[in-house]
């Protein structure tokens, strides 16, 4: 049985899409066979991944799997071992759905439902979080093992950690007992700004021990 890892802070432009995709392509790279899962209405994971327009899956999307309740025909061949299941901007719709539509008895457990049938045959299901803390983030949570908290070393993402942490919680008490919180890994650290290794300190002393040691900094100009 795979495992299945989030990526995610309500924060924008905080690194989720990149470092999704980037650990996709490395463990395609080493071997192990992946479904990554767009699950953010920008589409942007389908772009990188598959390099064509999200336009293109237009109704072959994470949309129509949840509606469904059937991931398997939305899925589409990227690589050697990596999979993904698209998205683009009409997976806003999502919410509205759920509450005018969806007859299920947990609106929380749909995403965790849908994926649940195809969870043997990967070795690790990735899926990128939007940028909020809505219905989204909530049944992705809900759908994961572990979940990865990402930090940019500014103030306005480091401001967003505590709430972040506080739904990561919430799901774990009512939706997901076993959700893990794998740790906080800080992107883009600009060594040469002190506001960002600043911030990079009060993180690790104010979370210390769920912060990833590894930092990925942004290459030198
Ligand atoms: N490790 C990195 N090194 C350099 N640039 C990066 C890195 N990670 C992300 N970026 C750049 O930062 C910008 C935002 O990244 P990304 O789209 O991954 O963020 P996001 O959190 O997914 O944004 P959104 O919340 O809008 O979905 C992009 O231009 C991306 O190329
Ligand atoms: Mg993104």
């Amino acid at each position: 049985m795979g495992i299945t890892i989030s990526f995610g802070i309500q924060k924008g432009g905080a690194g989720k899409t990149t470092t999704t995709a980037i650990t996709a392509f490395l463990l395609d790279k080493a071997g192990k066979k992946v479904l990554a899962v767009d699950f953010d209405s920008q589409g942007n994971l389908t772009q990188f991944l598959t390099q064509r327009n999200i336009y293109d899956f237009t109704k072959r999307t994470v949309l129509e799997a949840l509606k469904e309740q059937n991931v398997e025909p939305y899925i589409h061949h990227v690589s050697e071992n990596l999979d993904i299941v698209p998205a683009e901007d009409l997976l806003i719709t999502f919410s509205s759905w759920l509450y005018q539509k969806y007859h299920g008895t947990d609106p929380s457990r749909v995403l965790r439902d849908t994926l649940e049938s195809v969870k043997g045959e990967y070795d690790s299901i990735l899926i990128d979080l939007p940028p909020n803390l809505g219905d989204h983030t909530i049944n992705a949570l809900t759908a994961s093992d572990f979940a990865v908290v990402m930090l940019q070393s500014e103030p306005f993402c480091h401001d967003a950690l505590d709430r972040y942490l506080e739904m990561l919680q919430l799901v774990k008490t009512e939706t997901n007992p076993d959700l893990v919180l794998a740790g906080i890994l800080t992107v883009m650290l600009d060594a040469r700004t002190t506001l960002d290794t600043v911030i990079l300190d009060r993180v690790r002393s104010d979370y210390e021990n769920i912060v990833f040691q590894s930092v990925i900094k942004r290459p030198a100009a």
